[in-house]
């Protein structure tokens, strides 16, 4: 069970990553909609502002009472975050909340690990909203993917894409639920590793599909890395822990190193692709997340 003090912590830094995320995918899935999708564009869109509402508040309550380690680890924002919402957002004419984004640069840690600025009724009640919201977002996203099976809506976004968010939404969700009994979800060392270890796959795949077919050498390296993830969920062991846990992180690391090259050169134009910039940023966050849960697990 965690203390009411780690609860606190661990609720703000759980939904400062998830809330960003759940918006983002909210935010492709608008832009990606034809115009004759009306009422799906307009139902992401509202989904979006929900969580763009609680994020908000989140980043007021999570102003000195998170952690170091998590500020550092630029899962919240990278350097790139800022400009990649204006650039996709001036693009595409959907909006994004950047007063957020500029509040996020300023966070600061909790300069004292005794003191406690907020009860835990606060979390309890942005956890609770977070939840709520969240099964929405899960069913509309569904939704959307049941439809685009049956080809009845086309969505210039992969299917698989709209499964990745969702299996992203479900775990957020179960994180939610256990933190009702003030505790994490247990999972075994693998179920939490081949959860992460798949989206990175999953990650490299969707950045080779939609590289122009010219850029021949990102593609290769986006491909080579999608293996490697692949293996690694095929070759997960409880038994050999240490190392699972030194293959991963190194594998982890150098798909960071190339989201963020590939993010700069989007942002800079030096790369063709059908990639949105912020999507890229995205990615680059969801690794920066696993790698500090990595170092967590190791850790521990
Ligand atoms: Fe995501
Ligand atoms: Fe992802």
């Amino acid at each position: 069970m965690l203390s009411s003090h780690e609860f606190v912590r661990v609720s703000l830094e759980i939904n400062l990553f998830f809330q960003r995320i759940m918006k983002e995918h909210l935010f492709f899935v608008e832009t990606s909609l034809p115009p004759v999708e009306t009422t799906a564009i307009h139902e992401a869109s509202a989904l979006k502002q929900g969580f763009e509402q609680l994020l908000g508040h989140t980043v007021y309550y999570a102003n000195g009472s998170i952690s170091e380690n998590a500020i550092r680890s630029n899962e919240f924002v990278t350097p790139y975050t800022l400009k990649a919402e204006e650039l996709n957002s001036m693009l595409t004419g959907a909006s994004l909340n950047t007063d957020i984004t500029r509040a996020e640069y300023e966070l600061a840690a909790d300069s004292n690990p005794h003191y406690q600025k907020w009860p835990e009724n606060i979390m309890e009640e942005i956890n609770n909203r977070s939840y709520n919201l969240l099964k929405e977002v899960i069913s509309f996203q569904k939704r959307l993917l049941s439809r685009r099976l049956e080809c009845r809506i086309f969505i210039t976004l992969y299917p698989e894409l709209l499964d990745h968010v969702n299996h992203e939404s479900e775990y957020y969700l179960e994180i939610l639920e256990s933190l009702k009994s003030r505790k994490l979800p247990k999972k075994t060392l693998c179920d939490e590793l081949n959860f992460w270890n798949h989206i990175m796959e999953d990650h490299a795949e969707f950045i080779d599909g939609m590289l122009d077919p010219t850029e021949d050498k990102l593609k290769g390296t986006a491909r080579a890395t999608a293996e490697a993830f692949e293996m690694l969920v095929k070759e997960c062991m409880e038994t050999a822990q240490k190392q699972m846990i030194q293959n991963s992180n190194r594998a982890a690391e150098g798909i960071r190193a190339y989201k963020r090259a590939a993010t700069e050169g989007l942002l800079q134009c030096r790369i063709k692709s059908v990639i949105p910039p912020l999507l890229a940023d995205h990615v680059l966050r969801e690794a920066n997340h696993y790698l500090r849960l990595l170092s967590s697990i190791r850790q521990s």
